[in-house]
């Protein structure tokens, strides 16, 4: 069964063919990175007129990758939230006419579950019940997956979501946008020498990095960063040093969770799930396997979303032409 599936929650314009929830057949991704890296971030106007512009071109492209026609496909999966609403809606009333016109079911999907499902992409499938850390720029959930739509949210961040931190961060540091992969290389040139605050929150699984970035600001006003000479020696030890404390609060409680809930694997999901220290420390520390999606299937794509709703179309999900864009859409 082969599933379109189309995300333009962010700054992503992305389509993709999923059969059977597992294989991709094509996995189109447009980014607009390099627009908004001059404005330091996402300016949600732009965002959604790029969208309209890549989005025909994406969809053509993914089909033709593919090899199918509208005749081959089964249904449509499309993000529906959460996300910036004129990017959504981009989206969302594409794959509505794309129903309508070829007379297919329709599937709404929640961005941060489909971000799980990059998880089904790969070559070991999921064993329920696992934990799965849900890391991205906008999100920090760690739940319990027991079955297709069985998940309880055991924790979620009280401030600032890992990515947003991260990129914060590289801001503060001089080292630019997106701070993801900014920090990570820097990282590589520096020495975690710096002991920097971990926000535990004991007895919960709940998280916390507003402390820690202030605790990086403090730092790097005291260094004098960003050094206008140039010599980011400091910068790099700063990066390091966030990048270690990040990867130790989100494993310690990952794996803590995994050990609770008796899990038989634990799952990374997300945009930071591309750092390599975050994967290395999980990996190295957690009693039971642990699944990491291919780099290409962490940040956002449209193959997510087509395993997602396979699997929510299987469970007997459909959705309406009134399938709105939400915003503040919520996970479990
Ligand atoms: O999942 P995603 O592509 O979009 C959202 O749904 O938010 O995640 C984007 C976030 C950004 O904050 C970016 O800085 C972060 O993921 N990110 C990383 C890395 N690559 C992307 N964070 C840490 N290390 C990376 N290598
Ligand atoms: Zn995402």
């Amino acid at each position: 069964m082969k599933i379109l599936g189309i995300e333009s929650s962010c700054d992503e314009t992305a389509a993709a063919v999923v059969q059977d929830g597992t294989k991709p057949l094509s996995n189109v991704i447009a980014s607009q990175v390099e627009i908004h890296s001059r404005y330091g971030g996402i300016v949600p106007e732009v965002a959604s007129r790029q969208h309209m512009l890549s989005a025909i071109p994406i969809l053509e492209r993914t089909m033709q990758e593919a090899g199918v026609c509208p005749a081959d496909l089964a249904a449509i999966a499309v993000t529906h939230g959460p996300g910036l609403a004129g990017s959504l809606l981009v989206g969302v009333n594409l794959a509505k006419a794309l129903a309508f016109s070829w007379d297919l079911p329709l599937v709404g999907i929640n961005h941060i579950e489909a971000h799980i499902y990059a998880n089904w992409l790969g070559e070991r499938v999921p064993e329920f019940p696992v934990v799965v850390l849900i890391v991205s720029g906008g999100h920090t959930d760690l739940v319990l997956m027991e079955g297709h739509k069985q998940i309880t949210r055991l924790g979620s961040t009280r401030d600032d979501a890992a990515g947003e931190a991260f990129d914060k961060v590289a801001r503060v540091l001089g080292l630019g946008y997106p701070g993801g992969p900014a920090i990570e290389r820097a990282s590589r040139e520096g020495t975690p020498r710096f002991k920097l605050p971990r926000a535990w929150l004991r007895g919960t699984y709940d998280f916390s990095f507003s402390g820690l970035k202030t605790a990086v600001v403090r730092l790097a006003q005291d260094l004098g960063l960003p050094d206008a000479s140039g010599s980011d020696s400091a910068a790099a030890d700063i990066a390091a040093s966030f990048q270690e404390s990040v990867a130790d609060i989100l494993a310690t409680k990952a794996i803590q969770a995994a050990r609770e809930y008796e899990a038989r694997q634990l799952l990374l999901a997300g945009g930071v799930a591309a750092n390599s220290t975050l994967r290395e420390t999980i990996t190295r520390r957690s009693p039971v396997p642990v699944l990491i999606p291919d780099l290409a299937f962490c940040t956002d794509n449209a193959a997510m979303i087509a395993s997602c709703g396979y699997f929510h179309l299987l469970a007997g999900t459909r959705h309406g032409f009134e399938l709105d864009a939400v915003p503040g859409l919520r996970l479990a």
